[in-house]
């Protein structure tokens, strides 16, 4: 029992920040929605960077790729083929995901090689201006993967 408690409270704290954005989600549902939503904080902050709106810091960089490859290698995951996970809340994800599994789960993986790349050429000491065809090769598969796999958005 005691497990299991702890499984949900925990749970409970986990996605409580979710839970407010992505009203009626829970569990995995409200956590991938809220990994997500961090990739989207994060991938707007650069844009808006290399547009001039914020300073130039290719430590933000850096630090997006690292987190586009953590969360990225925990989408496979975060997508079960259970009722909960394709229809919680008010949950974005198409059945293609579970239709067309490997095909997902390739995009996925495509999406990490490329934070890998970008990391990389961080790690090398690249500039930012050199950083910068990486990084929206990087933002391009966020967007590869919405148009097959997530539903438009309003
Ligand atoms: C391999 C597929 C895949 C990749 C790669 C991916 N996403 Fe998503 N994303 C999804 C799916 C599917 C959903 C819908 C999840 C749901 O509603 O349950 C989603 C939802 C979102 C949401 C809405 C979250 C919310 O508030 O409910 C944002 C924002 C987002 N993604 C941003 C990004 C950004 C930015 C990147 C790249 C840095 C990215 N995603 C990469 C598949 C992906």
């Amino acid at each position: 029992m005691i497990p299991f408690q702890c499984k949900t409270a925990c749970a409970a704290l986990v996605v409580t920040s979710a839970a407010v954005a992505h009203e009626g989600a829970s569990g995995i549902v409200a956590q991938r929605m809220e990994a997500m939503s961090e990739f989207g904080d994060i991938t707007q902050y650069i844009g808006d960077m290399y547009k001039g709106r914020h300073a130039m810091d290719r430590d933000t960089i850096g630090d997006a790729a690292r987190l586009y490859i953590q969360h990225g290698e925990m989408i496979p995951m975060q997508f079960p083929d259970t009722v909960h996970s394709r229809t919680s809340g008010n949950t974005e994800a198409l059945d293609a995901i579970w239709d067309r599994r490997q095909e997902f789960e390739a995009s996925a993986a495509d999406f990490v090689d490329r934070s890998r790349e970008l990391l990389a050429a961080y790690e090398r000491g690249a500039e930012p201006d050199e950083l910068q065809p990486l990084f929206y090769t990087v933002a391009r598969g966020c967007r590869e993967c919405h148009d097959d796999f997530r539903a438009e958005q309003d």
